[in-house]
């Protein structure tokens, strides 16, 4: 399938849906007040191997949902959600840590995880592709 959808309602606050798409996981997060505020704080943080904001990596309006492809950009594991130290997401193959936006801040990775290109179809539906 070159495009699939999704509903939002199906993931909860502070949760992560793993979709597939074109053979590669999808993590839809609903992202929590606080690990929203944390990563708009990192915005700028010197530590970020590929600096973008937050808002570069999101749809204006639905900040609080965040959507890239579950592949860790040094080998392609599948990184964890809560472990690692920016309160995001650890790949545990070898060591790299990313924030709550997906942002690489330490290991060996060299890029963020993948925003894949999605719209809003309406407010509680992505299409992903
Ligand atoms: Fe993720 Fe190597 S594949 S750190």
């Amino acid at each position: 399938l070159a495009s699939i959808e999704f509903d939002l309602t199906k993931v909860q606050e502070g949760q992560q849906v793993v979709i597939k798409w074109q053979g590669k996981p999808v993590f839809v997060r609903y992202r929590t007040p606080a690990e929203l505020t944390r990563v708009i704080a990192d915005d700028h943080a010197s530590d970020l191997k590929e600096p973008q904001t937050d808002a570069e990596r999101t749809k204006p309006g639905h900040e609080k949902y965040l959507v890239v492809i579950g592949s860790c950009t040094h080998l392609g594991c599948v990184p964890t959600f809560g472990s690692g130290d920016y309160g995001g997401w650890f790949c545990p193959c070898h060591g790299s840590h990313y924030d709550a936006s997906g942002r690489i801040r330490k290991g060996p990775a060299p890029k963020n995880l993948v925003v894949p290109n999605y719209e809003y179809v309406s407010d509680t539906r992505v299409k992903i592709g």
